[in-house]
């Protein structure tokens, strides 16, 4: 049974992709220093798989820590690297913070890659990378353009480096370009589980209609779009998690033409702000409370994928639409009420 090492394994696509893997026959260990995640995030992991799996709490930025783990599991096959910061407004605020923290952990776990040979890698880079593309949808080969933000420098320079460790390690490695994540595992066991006023437009959606948060704004509603709103590809987490596993399998199976791959993650529909709360009153019953306010700075006006490589290589297929992105996330925000009642 292949084993692979995630990192940032209690994350929301980490804990999701986890999820993925044990149920194709995967052996997975989990690295994340909890520092913007949950670790009980595993105990739903469990609930779903009936595997335990083994989160070890360590900070990738610390070297010595890190290379203990490959020396405890010397049977690693493969890594899914998620672990990173990745708000893009804090990155703004914040700039030092994500370059330390976000490019070290990436250095630190290729060191170890390059000492213990370890032979598949994949990278969870963003759409980000794009900045405001001139065309959509956006294939792979899409310029990249100056990144609107340092998490959004940070992808691309991960990516950077990915390809020139490619060229002399064996390793194989893939970057998996998400577009937006969004949902809950089907079984409401695992979420996502956002720290703070949430940052993101679903989460910030789910918290309003629950009454956690006052109302929200829509940032912006007149750009040049079908409705005025910003748009973006909406997909969710949990296809984004089989398209690891996929990628992890592509690389096993020696179907790569190249040892440094990219792929987009996105389901090619490109949903607007404005459709996509339509959509969450549509599924939930609840009449949202929002209003439009300005432009949010630093904002993409439009992008969405073309999905055909991934769809084409990896043999991946998206199963959800828009309904159960919203449906999953309202049900996860309900369910997360019901875990505070209980507690009190
Ligand atoms: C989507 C749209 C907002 C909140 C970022 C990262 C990307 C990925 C996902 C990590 C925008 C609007 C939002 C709100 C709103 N992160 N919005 N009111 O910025 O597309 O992507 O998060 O993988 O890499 O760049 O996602 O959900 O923040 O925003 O109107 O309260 O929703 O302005 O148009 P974004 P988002």
């Amino acid at each position: 049974m292949a084993k692979i090492l995630v990192t940032g394994g209690c994350g929301f696509i980490g804990s999701h992709t986890i999820v993925d893997l044990i149920e194709n026959g995967y052996d997975v260990i989990s690295v994340d220093n909890n520092s913007r995640s949950d670790a009980s995030i595993l105990d739903g992991v469990e609930k779903i798989t009936g595997q335990k799996v083994k989160n070890y709490k360590v900070d990738l930025c610390n070297f010595d820590d890190t290379h203990a783990i490959f020396q405890e599991n010397t049977d690693i096959d493969g890594i899914i690297h998620f672990a990173a910061y990745k708000a893009v407004g804090e990155s703004v605020d914040r700039p030092i913070m994500y370059y330390e923290n976000n490019l070290n952990s990436l250095l630190n776990v290729l060191k170890c890659v390059r000492d213990f040979d370890i032979p598949y890698f994949v990278f969870s880079s963003s759409c980000t990378v794009y900045g405001n593309p001139d065309k959509i949808p956006v294939t792979e080969s899409t310029p990249t353009k100056p990144a609107e933000s340092p998490y959004g420098a940070t992808k691309q320079m991960g990516e950077q480096i990915l390809q020139d460790v490619a060229k002399v390690f064996d390793t194989q490695i893939i970057s998996l370009r998400y577009f937006n994540p969004v949902g809950a595992h089907p079984s409401i066991e695992i979420g996502e589980l956002p720290i703070g006023r949430p940052q993101n437009l679903v989460p910030a959606i789910t918290q309003t209609a629950i009454g956690k948060l006052p109302g929200m704004k829509v940032h912006g509603a007149d750009y040049d779009t079908r409705d005025g709103s910003c748009l973006r590809d909406y997909i969710h987490v949990s296809d984004i998690a089989h398209a690891h596993t996929l990628a992890i399998k592509f690389l096993q199976e020696q179907k790569n033409s190249s040892n440094y791959e990219i792929f987009n993650l996105g389901t090619g529909n490109g949903v607007t702000v404005l459709e996509a709360i339509q959509s969450f009153e549509k599924v939930s019953g609840v009449k949202l409370n929002y209003e439009i306010g300005p432009r949010r700075p630093g904002d993409v006006i439009a992008i969405y994928a073309n999905n055909d490589y991934a769809v084409k290589n990896l043999g991946w297929e998206i199963k959800y639409g828009l309904d159960d992105m919203m449906r999953t996330a309202w049900l996860w925000e309900e369910k997360l009420k019901e875990k505070e009642a209980a507690k009190n």
